[in-house]
């Protein structure tokens, strides 16, 4: 049988997504943005069988591959196909550990998909494609810093930004654990029950333009402070849910300390955080030697991973078996 695969790098949202408007198709309620990592993400191998989806990969947990079937059957909604699929993937991040594993697993399905399909899809409709998997998907589409639409179906894609900003991040794992809850109920009980969620919401759109104009100026400084202000809003409206929803750990507070104190020694660095305790450290690619160095010693992490600005997914030749 024909096998199709990609490969998808990882992103890490600079602006935070949070919250969806439509949960069936995925649509965030509020806009983002991303930079995409290099070096970490995933590959994904598409074959097609007679009788039932398969997922030869034991790290995926039930919630998970049923997702994933889900996600395979509303493919078929939109681009009518026969049989059932075998999927294949292999990570180098930790599978739901808040690392975005799933930004870079449906980036990879849905590269993949399009080639399996011949659907020939533009990079617009296949950033719409990985979204109905995981909306962060929708950013490792493409390279370097990108930006996610919201509101409908149609304007919720993808689509890279121009910058001359050269940015290093350092991604600081302080627990490799699936994350007890996901991102996906996470939000959804934050929409449902934080009286700070409208709010996010809200102020989003303001964020997200000012992020933009610093992307576009190569404004670090701006950019570093808008992400520390959008993750903290985020994690606002998590903590005042009901049931209140923490993913922090003491080793994460530890590390946004240290960035405080990185801060004030070099300048130009900032944190942000995702639906997990690791913490992801950005700064100018010439400060991440000291950076690098500060973590390491600070005895906090069971893992440092860097990352440089990334490519978007692509179909490779080598299929996992
Ligand atoms: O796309 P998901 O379901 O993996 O959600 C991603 C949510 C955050 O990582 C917290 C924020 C983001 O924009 O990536």
């Amino acid at each position: 049988m024909n096998k199709s695969t990609a490969y998808a790098n990882a992103n890490i949202a600079l602006i935070k997504y949070w919250g969806k408007s439509d949960v069936r198709l995925n649509v965030p309620a509020v806009p983002s943005i991303s930079m995409t990592l290099s070096h970490l993400g995933t590959t994904v191998t598409v074959e097609s069988i007679d009788k039932n989806h398969e997922l030869s990969d034991p790290s995926f947990k039930d919630s998970e591959r049923a997702r994933l079937f889900k996600y395979l059957e509303l493919v078929r909604e939109f681009f009518p196909y026969d049989g059932h699929l075998r999927i294949t993937s292999k990570s180098s991040i930790p599978v739901s550990a808040g690392l975005a594993s799933s930004a870079s697993f449906f980036a990879a399905l849905a590269t993949a998909l399009n080639d399996h399909f011949s659907l020939k899809l533009a990079k617009k409709e296949l950033s719409i494609l990985a979204r109905m998997g995981s909306a962060s998907a929708a950013r490792s589409i493409f390279g370097g810093f990108c930006a996610l639409g919201y509101e409908s179906h149609e304007d919720a894609y993808a689509y890279e930004l121009k910058s001359d900003l050269d940015v290093a991040m350092v991604i600081a794992v302080v627990d490799q654990g699936p994350k007890k809850i996901s991102s996906r109920e996470a939000m959804n009980i934050t929409a449902n029950t934080s009286p700070f969620f409208d709010n996010f919401v809200k102020e989003q759109p303001k964020d997200f333009d000012k992020a933009l104009a610093a992307i576009k100026d190569g404004d670090f400084l701006a950019l570093g402070k808008l992400m520390e202000h959008s993750t903290l809003k985020m994690f606002a409206t998590m903590w005042t849910a009901l049931p209140a929803i923490n993913y922090w750990k003491p080793e994460s507070l530890g590390l946004i300390n240290l960035v405080y104190e990185l801060r004030n020694e070099l300048g130009a660095v900032f944190f942000t955080m995702d639906a997990g305790p690791n913490v992801k450290i950005l700064c100018p690619s010439e400060l991440l030697p000291q950076v690098l160095s500060k973590v390491a010693r600070s005895g906090l992490t069971v893992d440092i991973r860097s990352s440089a600005l990334g490519q978007g997914a692509q179909i490779i030749n080598e299929h996992l078996s």
